[in-house]
């Protein structure tokens, strides 16, 4: 939530920020600005509301010479869309830019004398001032004496009028990531934005200062005392955060999928077998277990559920999934007998990191699913098994959905095989079904233009619900997320036997049901669901394996996935839950990859 970046060195700021600007826009798009310091070394500040587009509208004309400055995309939390609201926020000698929630800001305005001095309603602004009356010309020792006030959530880069050509930046939970390059100093919310001028970077760990120079970055603790950055290498190139050619990131993404799975399991397989040595998890994590508990939010909570329903009959033992944001206040029964697997694609996820910070507390044992390197859950949780999805920028996912995935059927594998659920044939064999699911992605993806003819019977009707049964049911429900996240139809998901309990009386003439019936088990009960709504008028788009038999009438339109083991349907099903939402988006002329109120990484609670 929110994009934030600062830049001093050789090249026009004004560019390097408002270009990394674009590239951090998915975390936020509400308002944007930016401020630097101008030829003569004075404090400009550009900010208005709306996209980066505006802003560097704004900026166009301006012809005077900056080589250090700051930026900022906003997710508005505290106050409303306006330009006062937009960052930087200024405040005496302080000119500050927050991805964040400051908790205590009401408590600070008291306490500092702020009220009807300040011109926004943003707890940022609050800590500006807080700054500046800390300030007494020298930064680190202010910046020092902030952070034991603060309450909450923030990454700040910090420029003082009277130090020129100077950034300073500090973080608790909110993400930053930092390089010095050839071409200046840089800092900001994420790699995209850095990718352009390097490969090497540092993650800002919390309780450090950093201070920029055009020269190099120093970075200190609490107590004054320098420290060394651990620098990391960035394992996918700049290629991979443009469009390449497609109109939108998301369609991108969805065509990536099979590669990113490639990336994801081929490395860990070793002699057919599920093999985590070189992520350093030992099995013994997988043993002695008396249940597992799957936390996490959104789409990536979505994969947790289709895990469950594939370990829990394989393990035998309790596997239970929450959303972070009710598990952290929940009192969890957790000991350490139990697996909290913590899945999040940007790592950053507030409510989830405080998932895994809880069920640390509680002595459990934690592995983290993750696919941003060195993102604090990944560096908190005990252990953590990175997805290569490379980066995602559309707002809704995809690739990190199936990648997630993946990662959870390796470690279903891994984990049954070392508890003997699974022999070594078995557990072979299900690898070699895992592996089946990359063409039969691919087999979806060429049946696009298929599935937009599909959409046309959807993007007029005001609602859509998805059905199913098992893991049917939970494909559903990120089928509907998708629809309903980027086309604003209003979606439900439904467990197809629930339905005559009530939500059947929304089924009129020509609403459209989305009913995926992939599980031979279960497929008859399914279409008996399927008669029931078709007989109240419903339009029905069936998606099931292409040798399932389905009489004539059940279904207004069928799309057929490749016939593969029952338990990997989710992978092509996927594709297509996609790509409907997608060509629904794009049908209605939305914004594809920032739909309205959303934002990438949440990292407000
Ligand atoms: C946001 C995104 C979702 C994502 C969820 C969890 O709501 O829009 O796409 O699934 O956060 O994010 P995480 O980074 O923890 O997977």
């Amino acid at each position: 939530m929110c994009g934030i970046i600062g830049y001093t060195g050789p090249l026009a700021a004004r560019k390097v920020l408002i270009e990394g600007l674009s590239q951090l826009e998915y975390r936020g798009y509400d308002s944007a600005g930016i401020a630097y310091f101008g030829s003569d070394s004075s404090m400009k500040i550009v900010k208005t509301i709306g996209k980066v587009a505006n802003l560097k509208e704004l900026c166009k004309d301006k012809n005077d010479v900056s080589h250090c400055g700051i930026g900022h995309t906003r997710w508005a939390t505290h106050g409303g869309v306006t330009t006062e609201n937009a960052h930087p926020h200024e405040f005496g000698n302080v000119v500050l830019i927050h991805n964040g929630i400051i908790e205590n800001y009401h408590q600070l305005t008291i306490d500092f004398h702020l009220e009807g001095k300040l011109v926004s309603q943003t707890d940022s602004e609050v800590a500006a001032a807080v700054l500046d009356s800390m300030y007494h010309g020298n930064p680190m020792e202010a910046i020092r004496s902030l952070v034991p006030l603060l309450e909450g959530s923030y990454a700040f880069c910090i420029m003082f009028k009277d130090h020129p050509g100077e950034i300073y930046a500090v973080r608790n939970v909110s993400p930053l990531v930092a390089a010095y390059t050839h071409s200046g100093s840089l800092i900001a919310s994420d790699l995209t934005a850095l990718i352009p001028y390097t490969r090497s970077y540092f993650v800002l760990p919390e309780e450090r200062i950093v201070k920029l120079t055009a020269y190099k970055i120093c970075m200190y603790d609490m107590e004054g005392n320098s420290r060394e950055p651990e620098i990391m290498e960035v394992n996918w190139n700049m290629d991979a955060a443009m469009k390449n050619g497609f109109p939108h990131f998301m369609l991108k993404e969805i065509y990536e999928q099979p590669e990113a799975l490639k990336n994801t399991i081929l490395p860990r397989i070793s002699r057919g077998l599920p093999d985590f040595e070189a992520d350093q998890i030992p099995d013994a994590i997988w043993q002695d277990l008396s249940q597992i508990r799957i936390v996490a939010c959104g789409t990536a909570m979505h994969a947790g559920m289709v895990a469950k329903a594939i370990m829990e009959p394989l393990m035998k033992i309790p596997v239970i999934v929450s959303i972070a944001s009710e598990f952290r206040y929940e009192d969890p029964l957790i000991d350490n007998k139990t697996l909290v697997i913590i899945i999040s694609q940007s790592g950053e996820t507030i409510d989830t990191l405080a998932a895994l910070r809880l069920a640390k507390s509680r002595g459990a044992k934690t592995l983290a699913i993750v696919n941003v390197k060195g993102s604090t859950i990944a560096r908190e949780s005990d252990y953590v098994l990175y997805t290569h999805a490379g980066p995602e920028i559309a707002v809704a996912s995809t690739k990190a959905y199936s990648v997630q995935l993946a990662a959870l059927y390796l470690v279903c594998c891994r984990m049954a095989y070392i508890n003997k659920a699974l022999t070594e044939e078995e557990s072979i064999n299900f690898i070699s079904q895992l592996l089946d699911v990359i063409p039969a992605m691919e087999a979806m993806i060429h049946q696009a233009d298929t599935i937009k003819a599909v959409v046309n019977h959807l993007v007029n009707q005001p609602d859509a619900f998805f059905i199913g049964r098992g893991l049917d049911y939970t494909f559903s429900l990120e089928g509907a997320l998708k629809l309903k996240e980027i086309s604003y139809i209003h979606a439900e998901a439904y467990a197809a036997g629930e339905l005559k309990h009530g939500t059947i009386a929304l089924i009129a003439e020509n609403v459209p049901v989305i009913a995926i019936a992939t599980q031979d088990k279960i497929f008859g009960k399914t279409i008996s669901n399927i008669r029931e709504v078709k007989a109240r008028g419903a339009f029905v788009i069936l998606l099931a394996k292409e040798n399932a038999t389905v009489d004539q009438g059940v279904a207004d339109i069928q799309i057929r996935i490749p016939n593969i083991n029952d338990h990997f349907t989710v992978f092509p099903i996927a594709v297509v839950l996609q790509l409907i939402a997608y060509y629904a988006s794009l049908l209605k002329g939305l914004d594809v990859d920032q739909p309205r109120n959303l934002a990438k990484s949440v990292t407000v609670e």
